[in-house]
């Protein structure tokens, strides 16, 4: 499985996304996750909201005996019913009850979930440097912030911000847009969140890509509105030997700073989608899958 560099870490570009594992029953989740590991994953996203709480005891279960330096566990926390919570109480306990969930004496990863426009930045810097002293949490993230809402935050943190997970695929592409078709007067032009991934390059952050799969009306492969970008992908996975899914994944390893968070809990759809690894796909078959998805190449 492809590697990269992620802080000390050698991580797999790909990662496993355990939002949906608790809601599969303990058996389930546990030998999905076992099986993600056996086929080379040692990159697991969680978040503390994520099945109230069991995805992250699931996942802690499955790892069970497995050196603990042979995985790399990232959860999130700042999500709470209905708002959000930046205050460090809140990101303290977070980690101490993801914790204690998972079983671990310390988590690899935190990133702020979704930001809080009442964060007080002092107080998340007195949360993460209780945290990192405490040998809680060895580094941090975010997760769906812009440029400037990251400028924000390391205005007060100390630490390196090290990775943005956003929602990105092939049919969510508008960070890739806009870079795109740069002053131009189109739909495509229009930059959302401040150049974010030239932003997160340029800061060595990595973009973990979230719903790789997604379309409008949930996930592309059942979206009765893309039936022709289908019919395209399909036709793109019998030349490159895989299926339409593990080419929406290849298409994002072309890019070596995104690791996809591949959401599905059933095992034989994870290993069909993990034969993108062995595909490298040249550029211009990267901007002819864009394009056949309806993107413009100005
Ligand atoms: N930071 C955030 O705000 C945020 C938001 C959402 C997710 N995430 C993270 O990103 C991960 C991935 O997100 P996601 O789960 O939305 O991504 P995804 O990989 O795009 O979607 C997975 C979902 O698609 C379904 N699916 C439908 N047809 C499929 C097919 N033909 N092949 C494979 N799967 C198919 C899966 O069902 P089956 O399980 O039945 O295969 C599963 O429910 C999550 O697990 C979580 O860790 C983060």
């Amino acid at each position: 499985m492809k590697k990269i560099k992620f802080a000390d870490f050698d991580v797999s570009q790909i990662m496993l996304g355990c939002m949906r594992i608790g809601n599969k029953t303990e058996r389930e989740a546990i030998r999905h996750v076992r099986s993600a590991f056996d086929m080379g994953i040692n990159f697991f996203d969680n978040a503390d909201i994520y099945c109230k709480g069991v995805s992250e005891e699931y996942f802690g279960k499955a790892v069970k005996g497995i050196d603990r330096d042979k995985i790399v566990v990232q959860t999130k926390c700042g999500i709470r019913k209905g708002f959000y919570d930046f205050s460090k109480k809140h990101i303290i306990s977070s980690v101490e009850n993801a914790l204690k969930r998972m079983g671990f004496d310390y988590i690899d990863v935190l990133c702020l979930h979704r930001p809080d426009v009442l964060m007080n930045g002092y107080e998340v810097a007195e949360a993460f440097d209780s945290l990192e002293n405490r040998g809680l949490v060895k580094c941090f993230g975010v997760s769906n912030f812009s440029s400037i809402q990251i400028e924000l935050l390391k205005k007060y943190v100390s630490q390196p911000i090290l990775t943005n997970q956003l929602q990105l695929g092939l049919f969510h592409t508008g960070m890739i847009d806009s870079g795109m078709c740069v002053n131009m007067k189109n739909n495509f032009s229009f930059d959302h969140d401040g150049g974010i991934l030239p932003y997160c390059r340029l800061n060595d952050m990595t973009i973990q890509a979230w719903g790789p799969l997604r379309s409008k009306n949930g996930f592309f492969p059942q979206d009765d509105e893309l039936v022709k970008e289908n019919e395209k992908l399909e036709k793109w996975g019998n030349e490159l030997g895989i299926t339409k899914e593990a080419v929406a994944i290849a298409w994002l390893m072309k890019l070596d700073f995104v690791q996809p968070i591949i959401g599905t809990t059933d095992t034989n759809r994870l290993a069909q989608m993990l034969e993108a690894d062995n595909v490298v796909l040249t550029r211009e078959q990267w901007y002819n899958i864009y394009s056949d998805m309806g993107n413009l190449i100005p």
